[in-house]
């Protein structure tokens, strides 16, 4: 699982890491999935910790792991992690089945077979019916959604997600987030051995204390765990 080793980033003269150290924690009763939130105000470095463990960006210095591996040279597409956005960043000239499927397209499915998986998918969530829509017919609530499904289709061994409930008004924000973690159960379900990560990177406290097991804040650098 995820380890960072005395990883640092510089922009200009602010260190947004120091040398930062961490590890996945245990999580022996995770129902389901487990969830990590990475709380910190706006432009304390999350989304530079997230981009740097997907590898979207490289550290200054330092090391990122995988089961004591160094993941460092492995590029994004080979790191088996998934990612989604504030933005949802859904392409609009697709409809929502082949906003899904193209995750799938990219690991080397046929067209048809990834049409078939992405279906399912959407099945999966209560999204059936779904995927001959244009994603901009969609509301803010299932354009969400469908970004997750397009994330997790792929079966991710790591899903990092980057304030993906901003974008939302604060009611449905609210109720997305248990709905969001129900679907990241059954999205991933009938994938029994794989063990479900979820990284949930966000500035909002009460939704880290819903969602997350644990969370550390980052700060001046340096990641203290909350709780
Ligand atoms: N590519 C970049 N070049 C220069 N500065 C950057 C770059 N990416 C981020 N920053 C700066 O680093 C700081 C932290 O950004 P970010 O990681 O997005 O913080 P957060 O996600 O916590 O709001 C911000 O001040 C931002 O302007
Ligand atoms: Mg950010």
């Amino acid at each position: 699982m995820l380890e960072l080793r005395r990883v640092s980033k510089h922009f200009g003269a602010t260190p947004l890491l120091d040398a930062v150290s961490w590890q996945w924690p245990a999580i022996p009763d995770a129902g389901g999935a487990e969830v990590v939130a990475l709380l910190g105000p706006s432009g304390s470095g999350k989304s530079t910790l997230l981009r740097i463990v997907a590898g979207l960006e490289d550290a200054d210095a330092g090391d990122v792991l995988w089961n004591g591996q160094s993941i460092a040279a492995v590029p994004v597409e080979r790191r088996g992690f998934a990612l989604m956005f504030q933005q949802f960043a859904l392409f609009p000239h697709l409809n929502v089945r082949d906003n899904v499927a193209f995750g799938l397209r990219e690991q080397g499915l046929s067209r048809a077979d990834a049409r078939v998986q992405a279906d399912a998918a959407l099945t999966g969530v209560g999204l059936a019916g779904y995927g001959s829509r244009t994603v901009t017919g969609l509301s803010g609530g299932e354009q969400q959604r469908v970004a997750l499904v397009r994330a997790l289709v792929t079966q991710p061994r790591l899903l990092l997600l980057d304030e993906p409930f901003s974008a939302l008004d604060a009611d449905l924000r609210v109720t997305l987030r248990s709905a969001f973690l129900n679907d990241i159960r059954q999205a991933w379900d009938g994938q029994a051995t794989t063990v479900r990560r979820v990284l949930l990177v966000t500035h909002d406290e009460a939704e880290a204390r819903q969602m997350a097991h644990h969370a550390w804040r980052l700060h001046g650098g340096l990641l203290q765990p909350l709780w």
